[in-house]
């Protein structure tokens, strides 16, 4: 699915297996048959089973999250395999926020599959998203097994739960924006912030955090990571709207239908008249989608956005320079940059 470079390719076929290891193995993903329906849904969404319930080879995501936490260790003269309890616990938490996002946005595709929401309802849906969350809490637990000394242990348990209160915040705020007649662009760099560069920015902390470098460093990682999560988001949006469907795995406009006020979508309101009118409407046309596509295409709301997104990719490697990561960790750190700052968008 990723482009990879060279070095980051033979990291990621080091590091994957055992970070998908440990997450099986807190989710009870090691057996034949799940042992309930709700083990089942996880697992289906990890990309483990498919909707019959057999063991199937992904679409599972990216796991970008796990990777840099882990790279961002190595380049910094730690063990990656101290981190891998961290990596899991973030990955199960990002795939947790997937499960809930997928019904507060009303997705029905999601890595070009049914969601959960759309084959087992919204209430089971919700429990299997709680579920994850909780297991996601219970891989952080396994850092002071794994030889973390106890406070670097309970100080990264205590950011991965700040981090989920700025993730809520962050999914709140997408939700309200949709009904909300005006928003800026630094609320929505807020709320982009919260609710996808936090967890960017836990994997560069924790990583760093987990091989005990210096404070400063630890903040040019969090920083580092944070700004690719925001230039991510950003052509996350961009494709959100112009994106082929096969391409990304989701259904394409579905932001526009439920009015997400996404970065394109604000220059554009703040640019055109006829946009503002449309998003003034209570009721969407059945033109809507098409008809706001044309509007945004015409004042140049894509090429707005990606200029935006390049202002954070700079910021990005910048940060990445400073914390200067060694060895071949360091050059597999610039090429996951690369991969995910290059995303057409
Ligand atoms: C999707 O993230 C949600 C956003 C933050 C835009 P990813 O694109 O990393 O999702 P997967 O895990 O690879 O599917
Ligand atoms: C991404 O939300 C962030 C979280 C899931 C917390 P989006 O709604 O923007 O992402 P996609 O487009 O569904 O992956
Ligand atoms: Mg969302
Ligand atoms: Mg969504």
């Amino acid at each position: 699915m990723l482009d990879v470079g060279q070095t980051l390719k033979r990291y990621m076929d080091k590091v994957i297996g055992p970070v998908e290891d440990e997450m099986r193995l807190v989710l009870g993903g090691t057996t034949e048959r799940p042992r309930n329906l709700l083990e089942g849904m996880i697992h289906y969404h990890m990309g483990w089973r498919n909707a019959e319930m057999s063991q199937v080879t992904g679409p599972g995501g990216k796991r970008i999250r796990p990777v840099l936490c882990m790279l961002v260790t190595a380049g910094s003269g730690g063990d990656w395999e101290d981190a891998i309890p961290a990596a899991a616990a973030i990955e199960l938490l990002h795939n947790f926020s997937l499960i809930h996002d997928d019904i507060q946005d009303a997705s029905p595709t999601r890595r070009g599959r049914p969601t959960l929401w759309k084959l087992w309802g919204v209430p089971h849906a919700i429990n299997a998203g709680d579920c994850l969350f909780a297991l996601a809490h219970g891989a952080m637990y396994r850092l002071s097994a794994r030889g973390v000394d106890a406070q670097r242990a309970l100080r990264a348990a205590r950011r991965f739960d700040e981090t989920c209160v700025d993730l809520t915040h962050g999914q709140f705020n997408d939700m309200d924006f949709e009904v909300r007649a005006e928003v800026s662009v630094s609320e929505y760099l807020a709320m982009i912030d919260g609710k996808t560069a936090a967890l960017l920015a836990l994997c560069g902390e924790l990583g760093a955090l987990i091989a005990g470098v210096e404070e400063g460093t630890v903040l040019h990682y969090a920083n580092f990571a944070r700004d690719l999560g925001l230039a991510f988001q950003v052509k996350d949006d961009i494709l959100g709207i112009w994106g082929k469907e096969d391409e990304i795995g989701k259904s394409a406009a579905t932001d526009i239908a439920t009015r997400k006020k996404t970065l394109p979508v604000l220059y554009g309101l703040s640019e055109s008249t006829r946009l503002q009118e449309l998003y003034r409407l209570r009721e969407n046309g059945s033109d809507f989608v098409e008809e706001v596509i044309a509007e945004l295409d015409a004042v140049g709301a894509r090429s707005f956005a990606r200029r935006q997104a390049e202002r954070y990719s700079h910021s990005a490697l910048e940060h990445l320079e400073a914390a200067n990561p060694t060895g071949e960790a360091g050059i597999a750190l610039l090429e996951l940059s690369n991969l995910l700052l290059n995303r057409q968008a």
